[in-house]
């Protein structure tokens, strides 16, 4: 059941304990949190299908692992979805390369795939690199062969949409807006975390580009014992600071899942010489209390928080001046 307004305010003031949102102005009854369980977190509008998904799973008997890998289906099967799986705006070359991640929180597991072509969800073939391979990752061709030994079907993920589109985008040699991203992060009954990332990554990149959603402590990462935090927005600004593995070690020091989004913005603001509206970065993040939160240098970052009897799509802190594109990915 959704939480009552009383109890909501009641528990996540307890949650907050006196926390200080680090220079924010939100007051402590509006932390958010929930002590229902499962619970999924993921980024964007387009998340709380997927939130949705990986409930309904979770109910039938899957365990957290299979909840959010069968949640991160959801966004890869939708065409209308220019960012992620069927759908995604192509390459340069006109070609839908895919990028996708998954880790476990029990036993520090991860697999991944960076740059496959031609394979529905490449979220579950990342599933197979970590659950039947001895490697974390694989890329280009051999994750697509290695896809298709393991029974995965070869598809061609460019709709007539994109293909017309990456037409006049070539005519022009125009910029790209981008939906971007889903990070999909659930955690159980059992406090068992995992988390997903899944993505055809900046839209007319150069071929063989990989982004940050396939890489482990970038786009995505999971501490057993402490939560996980996924990524969305321009890859390289994320790469380079390892930014999910960043918003999960504030947690461990005692941050707030929302505090420490924020917190990991303000670092790479900090660090980086580009300012602010150029950096386009968003995260999410879930603890393994049930505390959840998100942070964009985007004003208006919006992501889905789904439990029994709860799926709404929330607003997270926006800690720069970003601008949201049109559709709510990021403007490039
Ligand atoms: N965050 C997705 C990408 O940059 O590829």
């Amino acid at each position: 059941m959704p939480l009552s307004r009383r109890r909501f305010m009641r528990e996540t003031a307890l949650a907050a304990g006196g926390l200080a949102l680090a220079g924010t102005t939100r007051a402590e009854k509006d932390i958010p949190m929930s002590t229902d369980r499962p619970l999924f977190v993921s980024t964007w509008a387009f998340g709380k299908d997927a939130n949705e998904q990986s409930l309904r799973i979770a109910e039938q008997g899957g365990s957290v692992l299979d909840a959010v890998e069968r949640g991160i289906h959801v966004a890869e099967a939708d065409a209308s979805n220019a960012s992620v799986g069927l759908g995604g705006i192509p390459n340069a070359r006109g070609v839908v390369q895919l990028d996708a991640c998954i880790m476990d929180g029990e036993g520090q597991r991860a697999g991944s795939v960076a740059a496959i072509e031609g394979i529905l969800h490449p979220i579950s073939v990342a599933r197979r690199v970590m659950d039947e391979t001895k490697h974390v990752m694989l890329a280009g061709e051999g994750a697509r062969q290695f896809a298709l030994e393991q029974g995965f079907a070869s598809v061609d993920l460019l709709t007539e949409e994109r293909r017309k589109a990456w037409e006049e985008w070539r005519e022009k040699q125009g910029a790209a807006d981008n939906h971007d991203t889903i990070a999909l992060l659930g955690l159980d009954g059992e406090g068992r975390l995992a988390g997903g990332c899944s993505t055809s990554g900046w839209g007319y990149k150069l071929p063989g580009r990989v982004g940050d959603s396939p890489i482990i402590g970038s786009g995505l990462y999971v501490d057993g014992g402490v939560g996980a935090a996924g990524a969305t927005g321009l890859g390289e600004n994320v790469m380079r600071y390892c930014a999910s593995f960043l918003v999960v070690e504030y947690m461990r020091q005692g941050l707030h899942p929302e505090e420490a989004c924020v917190e990991t913005i303000r670092r790479i603001v900090a660090l980086d010489p580009r300012p602010v509206e150029e950096l386009h970065l968003n995260f999410v993040a879930l603890d393994k209390q049930g505390r959840f939160g998100a942070a964009g240098t985007n004003e208006g970052f919006q992501y889905a928080v789904t439990y029994p009897g709860y799926s709404e799509v929330l607003t997270g802190v926006g800690v720069g001046t970003g601008e949201i594109g049109p559709e709510g990915g990021n403007r490039r």
